[in-house]
C-alpha cells in the first residue's frame, strides 16, 4: 500500500473562523465510486470487451488489465479507509457471475464475497451496483435490453446475487445511468451496441426503468436488509439558442433524459433512495449533428470537453428531490491532469451540495468519481478522473494526489474549508 503522508500533521496555528460549524453532519457518507470494467481488468466475456476489440470500434483502446483491482481490492480499500472515506461504491461484473445463460460461477460469487467482506471490514459502507454499463456477451448477442426475455434474465441475476451476497450490501444500486446506456448505446452509438436509432433509444430507456423495478423487487425479497436505488445522471440541459424550435427541442431532450426517469420513479417498486450523478451543463442544439452544441467560447471545460458548472448540481438536486426519495450524490467529478483544478471542482460542487442541504434537500452522502484513474470507456485511459494515480506501466502502483488528501480532510471534519487547510483532524 502507498505510504500515507500529509494526513497526520501536527495541528497548525492557522487562525480559524469564529463560526466553525461543519457544513455536513457527522453521519454524512464520504467516498468514491468505481465500476468493475473500469478497474478490475481481464473482463473478457462482456459486450464492452467485444466492442473494444471490434475492428470498427469507437473505443480508443482495450480495457486490458484495468488497474488490476481484481487482485488489489484489499490494498485499495485499506488506502481509501486511510484517506478517511466511510463509504465506497463499486460494481459487480455480471459476466463473471453468470458466464453463460443460467450458469452461475461459484468461484466468482466467492470472489465477490471476499471483496465485500474486505470492504465491510475496512469500515466502508458498500454501495454495490448490479449493472454498470457492461452486459455478459451472451446477453448482448441475444439482443441486449431489446430481447424479449431481457428483464426476466436480469431479474434472475439480481435474485441470485442478492440472495448470495445481500447480507454484505447495505445499499444496492440496481442500474447505473439508464439514460446514458440508452443515449450513448442507442442514439449516439459510441457505447455498445453502437446503434443510432431514435426509436430504439426511447424504447431502451423504458425497458431499463422496468428492469430497475424488477431489480428492486429482487432486492427487497432476497436481501431484506438492503436498500435499493437507481443512479441517474442528471446533466443541466439548456437550449443553445432562445428561439422556439431550440427551446422545444431542449424540452423534448430533457423529457427523455431527465423527466422520464425521475417522474417514472412513482410505483411501489421505485426503490428506497436515489443516486444523483452530475458532471456538467450541456447546450441542446437541434442544428448540431451530435444534438449538443459545444460549450460557448471561454467556458471552463475538462479533458472530456465537458463544461464545469457547479450551480447545476444544486439545481439538479432540487429536481431530483421532487421524487421525495432520500438522495446521495453517487458520482461527480472532473477529468483533468491538473489536480489543483480537481480540488477547485470538488470545492465548488461541495458548496453546491451544502447549499442544497441548507435549502432543505435531503442529501445524505457525496461519492466522488473516481477513486482511481481508470478506463474511461470509449476514451480509454487518457482522461484522468481519479484522486489516486495508477502507474499502469510499473506494477500498477497507486499514488494519492493532493486532491486525495484534501478530500480526506473534508471527509474527516465535514468542513469544506478544510479542503485547503493542512491541520490534523
Ligand atoms: C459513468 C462512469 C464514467 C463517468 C465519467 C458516468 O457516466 O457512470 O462509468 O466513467 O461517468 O464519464
Amino acid at each position: 500500500m502507498a505510504a500515507i503522508t500529509g494526513l497526520d500533521r501536527p495541528e497548525d496555528s492557522t487562525p480559524k473562523p469564529a463560526s466553525n460549524a461543519p457544513d455536513f453532519p457527522s453521519d454524512f457518507l464520504w467516498g468514491c465510486a468505481t465500476a468493475a470494467h473500469q478497474v478490475e481488468g481481464g473482463n473478457i466475456n462482456n459486450d464492452w470487451w467485444a466492442f473494444e476489440h471490434n475492428p470498427s470500434t469507437a473505443a480508443r483502446e482495450s480495457s486490458g488489465d484495468g488497474i488490476d483491482q481484481f487482485h488489489r481490492y484489499a490494498e485499495d480499500f485499506a488506502l481509501l479507509k486511510a484517506l478517511r472515506h466511510n463509504t465506497h461504491r463499486l460494481s459487480l461484473e455480471w459476466s463473471r457471475i453468470e458466464p453463460a445463460p443460467g450458469e452461475f460461477s461459484q468461484s466468482a460469487i466467492a470472489h465477490y464475497r471476499r471483496v465485500l467482506t474486505e470492504l465491510a471490514d475496512a469500515g466502508l459502507v458498500g454501495f454495490v451496483t448490479l449493472h454498470h454499463f457492461t452486459l455478459p456477451a451472451w446477453f448482448a448477442e441475444r439482443g441486449s435490453w431489446l430481447a424479449p426475455d431481457a428483464i426476466d434474465t436480469f431479474e434472475r441475476y439480481c435474485r441470485l446475487v442478492t440472495t448470495e451476497l445481500g447480507d454484505l450490501m447495505p445499499y444496492v444500486c440496481t442500474i447505473n445511468e439508464p439514460q446514458m446506456i440508452a443515449l450513448h448505446g442507442y442514439l449516439e452509438g459510441y457505447h455498445p451496441p453502437g446503434v443510432t436509432n431514435p426509436i430504439l433509444w426511447r424504447r431502451v430507456g423504458r425497458v431499463l426503468l422496468e428492469a430497475h423495478e424488477a431489480a428492486v423487487r429482487a432486492v427487497h425479497e432476497c436481501a431484506p436488509g438492503a436498500k435499493a436505488g437507481l443512479a441517474v445522471q442528471l446533466p443541466l440541459l439548456v437550449p443553445a439558442r432562445s428561439d422556439d424550435t431550440t427551446r422545444a427541442f431542449c424540452a423534448a431532450m430533457r423529457a427523455e433524459i431527465v423527466d422520464l426517469y425521475l417522474d417514472g420513479l412513482s410505483g411501489a417498486d421505485r426503490g428506497d433512495w436515489l443516486g444523483v450523478q452530475y458532471y456538467r451543463k450541456q447546450w441542446v442544439d437541434t442544428a448540431s449533428p451530435t444534438l449538443f452544441a459545444p460549450p460557448p467560447a471561454g467556458t471552463q471545460v475538462s479533458q472530456m470537453g465537458w463544461a464545469v458548472f457547479p450551480e447545476g448540481l444544486r439545481l439538479m438536486l432540487h429536481r431530483a428531490a421532487e421524487t421525495g426519495l432520500p438522495l446521495y450524490v453517487t458520482e461527480n467529478g472532473i477529468a483533468t491532469d491538473d489536480d489543483a483544478e480537481r480540488i477547485d471542482y470538488i470545492e465548488s460542487h461541495l458548496y453546491a451540495v451544502a447549499q442544497a442541504r441548507r435549502e432543505g434537500i435531503d442529501v445524505r452522502g457525496y461519492i466522488h468519481w473516481s477513486a482511481f484513474d481508470n478506463f474511461e470507456w470509449s476514451e480509454g485511459y487518457g482522461p484522468k478522473f481519479g484522486i489516486i494515480a495508477v502507474d499502469r506501466e510499473n506494477g500498477f502502483a497507486r499514488t494519492p494526489k493532493p486532491s486525495a488528501y484534501a478530500f480526506a480532510r473534508v471527509a474527516a471534519s465535514g468542513r469544506i474549508t478544510d479542503l485547503r487547510h493542512t491541520h490534523s483532524y
